[in-house]
């Protein structure tokens, strides 16, 4: 079973073809990390003008990447919520054209459950499991029952750890995005020279709050009287980024693990870019390890945003029979 899956909720112009939900034959991303950089950040309405320049070349590449003609395809799967709006409606409308042109099921797909199943294409899971994402607009935790199957448990009341990561590296000019520039910085800098705060939440395990630890960040900026970034040398620039991603870290850990014992589960899985983040990718294995909990992340190139996630997904939805028709909407927040 051939599906082609399209994925524009963001700033990446996606598409790939998937055989059997597992079987990635092309996996083809347009980046737009150029446009936005500049801005420090995604600027919405810049997205979409590039996803309607991309899509078709990023759809013909992902075909011919996978010697696929058109009416090979048995299904085309989009992403549909949640995301920026606009970027949605491309990826959506260029899905149900297809979907008419060629007489094919069209499936809608949720980007956040992707992001977790992007481990089903990639490990052998048994299931029930928690699963946390971290992206740049969601931090949530799932029960995930099946691969088909995710009840969310909790999220963040305020920015998304990716946001944060984001915002902070553009308080400190380290360019978008800000994840990798942070975590490279990190590493050369001590996590333990400051000490910013952790919003645990006391007992509200399931959900986050990033906003109140990025304003810690720009409280310490101007304490410290850093009246310009130029006035911040390179190595207070390094223990900045180590202490924040340390504090961040800390916390998503911290609520995993808890969530995992909370609901009597031995496995973990982790989705989304902050997932690509080499001191969490480390210490949570640890901790994993000496708990003897089974954990799982999805490799890089499936960390951050993708279509073969979004085709494999699909497969699933396929075999239930969960087709949309062409009155398919968006869904730009993260249903509950
Ligand atoms: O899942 P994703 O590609 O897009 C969304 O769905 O948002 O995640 C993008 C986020 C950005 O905030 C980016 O800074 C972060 O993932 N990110 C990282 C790393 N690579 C990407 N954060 C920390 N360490 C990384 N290595
Ligand atoms: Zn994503």
């Amino acid at each position: 079973m051939l599906i082609l899956g399209i994925e524009t909720s963001c700033d990446e112009t996606a598409a790939s073809v998937v055989e059997d939900g597992r079987h990635i034959i092309s996996n083809v991303v347009s980046t737009q990390i150029d446009i936005h950089k500049k801005f420090g950040g995604v600027v919405p309405e810049l997205a979409s003008r590039a996803h309607v320049e991309l899509i078709s070349y990023v759809i013909w590449e992902a075909l011919e990447k996978a010697d696929c003609k058109l009416f090979e395809l048995n299904a085309v799967a989009v992403t549909n919520s949640p995301g920026l709006a606009n970027a949605l409606l491309v990826g959506t409308e260029t899905a149900k054209a297809l979907s008419f042109s060629l007489s094919i099921p069209l499936i809608a797909v949720n980007h956040i459950h992707a992001h977790l199943y992007a481990n089903f294409m990639e490990h052998s899971i048994v299931c029930p499991v928690v699963g946390l994402v971290i992206s740049g607009g969601h931090t949530a935790i799932f029960y995930v029952e099946n691969c088909n199957n995710y009840v969310l448990l909790g999220q963040t009341y305020d920015d998304a750890a990716g946001e944060a990561l984001d915002k902070v590296a553009k308080m400190l000019n380290l360019g978008y995005p800000g994840g990798p520039e942070i975590s490279k910085r990190a590493e050369k800098g001590s996590s333990k020279a400051i000490n910013f705060p952790r919003a645990f939440l006391g007992k509200d395990i399931y959900n986050f709050s990033f906003s109140g630890m990025k304003t810690a960040v720009a409280r310490y900026l101007e304490c410290n009287s850093y009246k310009n970034l130029a006035d911040v040398n390179d190595m207070d620039v390094n223990d900045i980024c180590a202490g924040f991603q340390q504090s961040v870290i800390d916390v998503l850990i911290k609520k995993i693990v808890n969530s995992a014992e909370q609901k009597h589960v031995e496995t973990i899985l982790i989705g989304g870019g902050v997932s690509a983040n080499t001191e969490f990718r480390k210490q949570l294995s640890e901790i994993c390890k000496e708990k003897g909990m089974n954990l799982f992340f999805p490799s890089l190139k499936l960390c951050t945003d993708n279509a073969a996630m979004i085709a494999g997904l699909a497969y699933h939805r396929y075999k239930k029979r969960k087709f949309e028709d062409l009155s398919l909407d968006i869904h730009p927040q993260l249903q509950v």
